[in-house]
């Protein structure tokens, strides 16, 4: 009894879907493949762009280098040895970093406050420590 009516309800069940699903097999194959090739195209961008991304982060530390020379190189000099009558500031550098920072971004006498950020001013304080 309980077989008859399974052997019923498959036959039933495939004999009018069986043509339709045939059909609809073929187009979805072909979707399907179109899909699959643009899921690789887009991970290959995917992963360029993180990337691209990790190292636009990684430069954000300030240049003390680059920034000394469009900032301060012009009245001190390339070496710090001073231009233009402006000072010699190698023998500076035994100062504290508080009181470089606050001659860089607030001035001194005649020399005009610099336009830099204070990570800037340090990053340029470091370079010279380490160079001067
Ligand atoms: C427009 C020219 C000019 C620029 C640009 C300039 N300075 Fe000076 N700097 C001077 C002058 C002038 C003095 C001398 C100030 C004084 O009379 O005590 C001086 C003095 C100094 C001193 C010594 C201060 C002292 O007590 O003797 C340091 C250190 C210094 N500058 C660092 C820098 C750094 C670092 C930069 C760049 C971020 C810079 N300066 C940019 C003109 C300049």
């Amino acid at each position: 009894m309980g077989v008859l009516l399974l052997e019923l309800l498959l036959f039933i069940g495939c004999s009018p879907a069986a043509d339709g699903d045939t059909g609809d097999t073929d187009t979805q194959t072909d979707t399907d493949d179109t899909d699959d090739t643009d899921g690789i195209d887009t991970d290959v961008i995917t992963d360029t762009d993180t990337d691209t991304d990790t190292d636009t982060d990684t430069t954000v530390p300030p240049d003390g280098a680059a920034l000394y020379t469009d900032t301060c190189a012009v009245c001190h000099g390339a070496d710090g040895t001073g231009a233009d009558g402006n000072p010699d500031i190698t023998g500076e550098m035994d100062r504290d970093d508080a009181e470089l920072l606050d001659i860089i971004l607030n001035g001194k006498s005649d020399m005009p406050p610099q336009d830099v950020t204070e990570p800037e001013a340090q990053a340029i304080i470091d370079w010279m420590r380490a160079t001067f």
